[in-house]
């Protein structure tokens, strides 16, 4: 039996951070995707491939251990929190393959445990709909990082824009959102767990600085709610740069972050911002018209992507 799941990735649009203290959030999926395969192993043993970033691993799934073969570890601490919630130990192999930048910001983790689960669901004939399946991909996460929002998995699992709201309600924005937007990453990746500890160590010794700044992220995403649906695009490119600001207050920019920000707004983005925890990653600029200049711009010194925001979530198959 064989059994397919993909799922796209996120981009943060605003209330990175902010939301870890509970203030609202709108991320949306984008149309880059990790896609998951499981099969049964061809030998006694349990593998993990990722050919297109050079990785293997034979995967241990009793002592959610794995021994490498080929590459970096990273994403595999996902696979292996999957597996343990929902195998049977039974020799599987897996195959990742994705057009999700590993590190780069756009959630690609949340994209890999949302696919691994609802393969290994499809795998096992386990029922599953997708409030059940953001909150096991949520509970992946946070086991792996200590620390996370259920924004990702979220998003990842249910695709388009979603708001969640101060008391952790999800809500589709329905709104045609064909804008385009260049993301922009450097190769030093960010620490999510690391970057959440500095924010919240950074709060905690200045209370009355930086309460009252993670209010007004709360606020700031909800006017950009009210403008994305008066698709006022204008509105929402300068609240995005409103937001960059308070992420350089919060301190989790970086110099590559602020450098493709602002040379994305120097090539005519409306609007520029961190997208995710920072200390790394990416950025996320508007840029209607002006895509090529903007992508140009930041290409100088680092990488882009051209990316639209897509309703697309989830989908899964079983082949028999
Ligand atoms: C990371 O993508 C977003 C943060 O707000 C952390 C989280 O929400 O879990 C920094």
């Amino acid at each position: 039996m064989i059994a397919k799941a993909s799922a796209p990735a996120k981009a943060i649009l605003f209330g990175e951070h902010s939301v870890v203290y509970d203030e609202p959030a709108i991320a949306g999926a984008v149309n880059k995707r990790a896609f998951i395969t499981i099969k049964d192993s061809d030998s006694d043993k349990s593998i993990f491939r990722a050919p297109d970033i050079g990785f293997e691993a034979e995967l241990l799934t009793r002592q959610k251990k794995y021994i490498l073969t080929k590459g970096k570890p990273g994403i595999i601490r996902y696979i292996l929190e999957s597996l343990h919630r929902v195998h049977d130990h039974s020799p599987i192999d897996i195959t990742l393959s994705s057009n999700v930048p590993i590190g780069s910001g756009l959630g690609s983790s949340a994209a890999v445990t949302v696919a691994t689960l609802a393969a290994l669901y499809r795998y096992h004939n386990i029922r599953f709909n997708k409030s059940s399946l953001a909150h096991d991909a949520h509970m992946v996460e946070q086991a792996v990082q200590g620390v996370a929002s259920p924004l990702d998995t979220l998003v990842s699992t249910y695709g388009g824009l979603v708001y969640l709201s101060r008391n952790k309600k999800v809500e589709h924005i329905n709104i045609n959102f064909n804008v385009p937007f260049v993301v922009g990453y450097t190769t030093k990746h960010g620490n999510t767990g690391k970057m959440v500890k500095d924010v919240k160590n950074l709060k905690t010794r200045n209370p009355k600085i930086i309460n009252p700044v993670i209010t007004a992220m709360g606020n700031l995403t909800n006017y950009a709610k009210q403008a994305l649906l008066k698709r006022d695009f204008n509105k929402v490119g300068e609240l995005m740069n409103i937001n960059h600001g308070f992420l350089d207050v919060l301190g989790v920019n970086t110099v590559e972050l602020s450098r493709m920000v602002y040379a994305a707004r120097e090539a005519g983005a409306i609007g520029s911002k961190t997208t995710g925890a920072g200390g790394g990653g990416s950025i996320i600029a508007l840029c209607p018209g002006k895509v090529d200049e903007v992508a140009e711009a930041i290409s100088r010194d680092d990488n882009i992507l051209k990316v639209n925001f897509t309703r697309k979530g989830v989908s899964s198959r079983v082949y028999k």
